[in-house]
């Protein structure tokens, strides 16, 4: 059976000026033609940057993707962005239930729901994020946290194939904190998510990637890929950099070598 793939997913959120964003997805993508890295990449821009990024990253095997998309096929909603936009503009991947648009956008399960279904209709992959609060953390609740947040947003979803699903363990007290989740608290979280998968898609949860996402800097990535169940990382800070963020990628592109 195929093994998960190793992924590094760079969430540049609302950040970058459009000549910026060019520079560094040149930089990341020129250095990918290059090494080859055996782990996947992908660069999440803002919506305005999509198709220039997309045209960039064809040169160095590099993939794109949206940080959100519209809960609604099409039509009257004004602001949205849908999931067959977004494939059109040529991303292979959509972020959803990132922890900062459940905080400020009030995004729950049964929204997401909806989003990763449309999503998976329009043929994207579904980096879907769960993690809990630094209080949830402190009531030992984690496991329960995430344990529903899977079940309620992927259960009885049609998921066709294990790479059209991907999760981002990012425990919130750790995203963009500078404090990262130590590699046996990240393992054993990841353990739990492959088991709650094993229950929702038996076939295919053991090539499912998971992950780890809050804080990871080229310092403490290869500490977190040195675990099983740790298949990647989603970065935000340090994917804005391009020397931090293709250390990132080294340090996965060794773990599976
Ligand atoms: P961070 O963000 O790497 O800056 O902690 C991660 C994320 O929000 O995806």
């Amino acid at each position: 059976m195929n093994k998960p793939e190793m992924i590094i997913v760079g969430n540049w959120k609302m950040n970058l000026s459009p000549g910026e964003a060019e520079t560094l997805a040149d930089e990341i993508c020129r250095w990918s033609k290059a090494f080859k890295p055996k782990a996947g990449v992908v660069l999440v821009p803002p919506f305005p940057y999509l198709q220039q990024v997309v045209q960039i990253g064809k040169q160095g095997g590099v993939a794109v993707g949206a940080q959100n998309v519209a809960a609604a096929k099409g039509g009257a909603h004004t602001g949205e962005v849908s999931a067959i936009m977004i494939k059109d503009c040529g991303a292979k991947y959509v972020l959803i239930g990132h922890s900062e648009r459940r905080q400020y956008q009030y995004e729950n399960e049964s929204l997401l729901r909806v989003k990763i279904e449309y999503a998976l209709e329009a043929g994207l992959s579904v980096v879907y994020c769960v993690g809990e609060t630094l209080e949830q953390r402190k009531a030992h609740r984690q496991f329960e946290i995430v344990g529903s947040q899977l079940n309620q947003a992927l259960m009885g979803i049609a998921v066709k194939r294990p790479r059209d699903l991907l999760i981002a363990y990012e425990p919130v007290w750790a995203i963009g904190t500078g404090e990262v989740a130590t590699p046996a608290q990240a393992a054993e979280v990841h353990k739990f998510i492959r088991r709650q998968l094993a229950t929702l898609f038996p076939m295919f949860a053991a090539q499912i990637s998971i992950l780890y996402g809050g804080s990871v800097k080229p310092d403490n990535a290869s500490g977190l890929f040195g675990s099983e169940n740790i298949n990647g990382a989603l970065v935000g800070g340090a994917s804005l950099k391009a020397e931090e963020f293709i250390n990132i990628i080294i340090a996965a592109h060794v773990a599976v070598s």
